[in-house]
Formats: C-alpha cells, structure tokens, sequence
C-alpha cells in the first residue's frame, strides 16, 4: 500500500468549505486504499498568536470534525503534531538544509507576514514550510493529499528530500502532491476572485461547517455571480457561477458537464437555491456527527492517544536514521 500524509490546522469556531472538499474529503476516501497518516498541526497553529484555552478547544473541535467527516481511527492513523515530538526534531535539522533565500520565496509566508507586518512576523511563521515537509518526511509519504494552495510547500518538500538524500544517502521517500480537479481551490462566495479563507475571506463569502445550515444557505443564495444570464463553467468570464458549479458537483459527484446541461434554460436563482438545499442535506450528518464526538471528550482523547503512539512508531524509525546519518553520536 502507498501511504498518504496530510496535515489540517486547528480552527476557531469550525473548518470551512474549502477545507473539506479541498482537502478533509480526499483524506476520507484515500483511508481505504492507502496507508494513511493525518495530523492537526497544532505547533503550525502557533506561528500566529493563540489564546491557550482557544487553541485547545479548537483542536478537540479539529479532531471531533474530522471524524464527523469520516475519518475511522480503524482506517487510518489520526494523531496531534505536538504529542509527536520527532515532528521538531527533523524540523530543525531541515532548518539547516533550507536556504534564507529558498524560504523568503513563499509565498504563503509572503502574504501572511504581510498582513502581520514585521513586528507581528515571527520566525516561525517564517520556517513554517519547513515543519511541513517533516510532517511529510518523517512518515515517507508517497503522496500528500491537499488543496492547489499547498503545492509550492510540497515542492519544498521535494527538494529538501531530495537535497538529504542527495548529500548522506537514500533516506526519505520523495512524495507528491495528490490535489483534486474539481475542488483543487474553492473561492469566496461573495468575491470568486480570491480563495475561501479563514484569514482573508469576508463574513459572508466563507462557508463554516459547524455554522448554522440556515445561516450557509443564505450565504449560497446571495452568491455574487454576474450580469449574465447561462450556466456555463467558464472560471474567466464567469467564476462565480464557475465555483457554484465547483461546489455543487464536489458535493454530489456529478460532473460538471452533466450539471450544465441539466441547468440549460434556468437562470442563477435556481441554481443557488438548490446548492443551499444540497448543501444542507450534506452538513446536517455531519454537524450531529461531530457533536457526538464532541460530547465524549474522554473518547475523542483516546483515539487521539492512540493515534499518536501509531505515529510515534513510524516517525522515531526515520528520525534515528536521519541522527546517524547528519553525524550525531547515538545515547548510549
Ligand atoms: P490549512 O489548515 O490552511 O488547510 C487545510 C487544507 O485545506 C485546503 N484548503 C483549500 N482547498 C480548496 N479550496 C480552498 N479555498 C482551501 N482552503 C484551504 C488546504 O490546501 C489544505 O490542504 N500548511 C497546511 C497544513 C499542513 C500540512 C502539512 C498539509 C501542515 N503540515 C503536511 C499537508 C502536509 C495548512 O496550513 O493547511
């Protein structure tokens, strides 16, 4: 079997749309056919200030959400980055093998620091890409299961694996990155110029999942589309109706194609409105779903626990390779 890594940071108040068929969907079927490894990134989290109390309930709300989406602990190995401390570790040493230059090129780092400013910037906002490709290495994942936004950082990822391979010898597997079609970047609602995001996104154009269905479904029926009146999948001219169509065929597995024949003749209205209803049909399983996990936290950290010692296995295996190989002398 391949193996699979993916990594989702812990959000307040819930994931968003983008997330889920971007990225929590694919990691959902890829259980039964890989060897999968998932990880809520909480040192990740960190490289933006994070009230204690806040990042804890948001990560047994990251956990509960994944395995309301269907994620099976039986299936794949669910764990938290931080109860996995091979994760720093092999950061560091990567750290020594990333040129300035080569991290002052990303640029997520370059948007988000940005909008942090200098002061605000930290320097681990800035190795953030570099922890990465640890999450990644560590398991020797064949394929990295993510939305378009992350393909510069498994670039990265490539060529750290290939420069230690390169300098002490075959040691990390050199993965790819496994990104949808259809749901590779999903757009804001209310400006399908921009992706959907937690940091970027207005009020009204970001779906959460845990929201209120009623409060989404407003959101997809005042979707800005354009003065247009065909349903037509065009991302240039029309990349609001484009992400609806996105959006309403990741949600029901029909095809793109099919959903513009079948839209011939009716105009936007319609289609928002059957999106909201679909959507609502999908969030509501999901929503109770999560709850229950929610409301059994002594579960929710025992498959956590587990997860983590699972993980833990596989990781200690390539950190001793990669001590013994940079020249560090074993604990006696
Ligand atoms: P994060 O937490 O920002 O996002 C989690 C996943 O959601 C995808 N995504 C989207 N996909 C489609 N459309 C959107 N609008 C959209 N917004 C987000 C992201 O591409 C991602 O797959 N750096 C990572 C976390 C990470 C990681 C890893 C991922 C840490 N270590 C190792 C893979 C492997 C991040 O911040 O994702």
């Amino acid at each position: 079997r391949l193996r699979v890594f993916s990594g989702i940071q812990p959000t307040a108040g819930s994931f968003h749309l983008g997330n889920y068929l971007g990225a929590v969907r694919q990691w959902v079927a890829l259980q039964e056919t890989h060897d999968a490894f998932y990880s809520i990134v909480d040192l990740h989290a960190i490289t933006i200030p994070q009230d204690p109390g806040a990042l804890r309930e948001a990560t047994r709300l990251a956990a509960a959400q994944l395995l309301g989406a269907g994620l099976d602990p039986a299936r794949c190995t669910l764990f938290l980055q931080s109860q996995v401390p091979e994760h720093a570790q092999l950061a560091w040493v990567l750290n020594c093998l990333t040129g300035f230059g080569e991290a002052a090129r990303m640029t997520q780092f370059k948007d988000k620091s940005a909008r942090q400013g200098t002061e605000g910037t930290t320097v681990g906002l800035f190795t953030y890409p570099v922890l990465q490709a640890a999450d990644i290495l560590l398991y020797q994942a064949n394929e990295v299961p993510v939305g378009e936004d992350q393909r510069q950082h498994i670039e990265l990822t490539r060529d750290l694996a290939e420069r230690f391979n390169g300098r002490f010898g075959d040691t990390f597997t050199v993965p790819g990155a496994h990104i949808l079609k259809d749901a590779a970047k999903i757009y804001d609602l209310q400006d399908p110029s921009v992706k959907m995001s937690k940091s970027a996104s207005s009020p009204r154009g970001i779906v959460w999942l845990m929201d209120e269905p009623k409060k989404s479904e407003k959101k997809f029926r005042s979707a800005v589309t354009d003065t247009g009146t065909v349903i037509r999948f065009d991302p240039e001219e029309k990349p609001g109706v484009s992400n609806l169509l996105s959006i309403y065929s990741a949600l029901t597995g029909i095809g793109v194609a099919e959903l513009e024949e079948k839209f011939t003749g009716q105009l936007y209205g319609p289609l928002k409105t059957e999106l909201a209803g679909i959507f609502a049909d999908w969030v509501a399983p999901f929503r109770s779903r999560t709850q229950e996990y929610l409301d059994d936290p002594a579960e929710l950290d025992r498959i956590l626990a587990l997860g983590a010692e699972k993980a833990r296995s596989v990781a200690a295996g390539t950190l001793a390779d990669v001590y013994e190989k940079t020249g560090f002398l074993p604990a006696a």
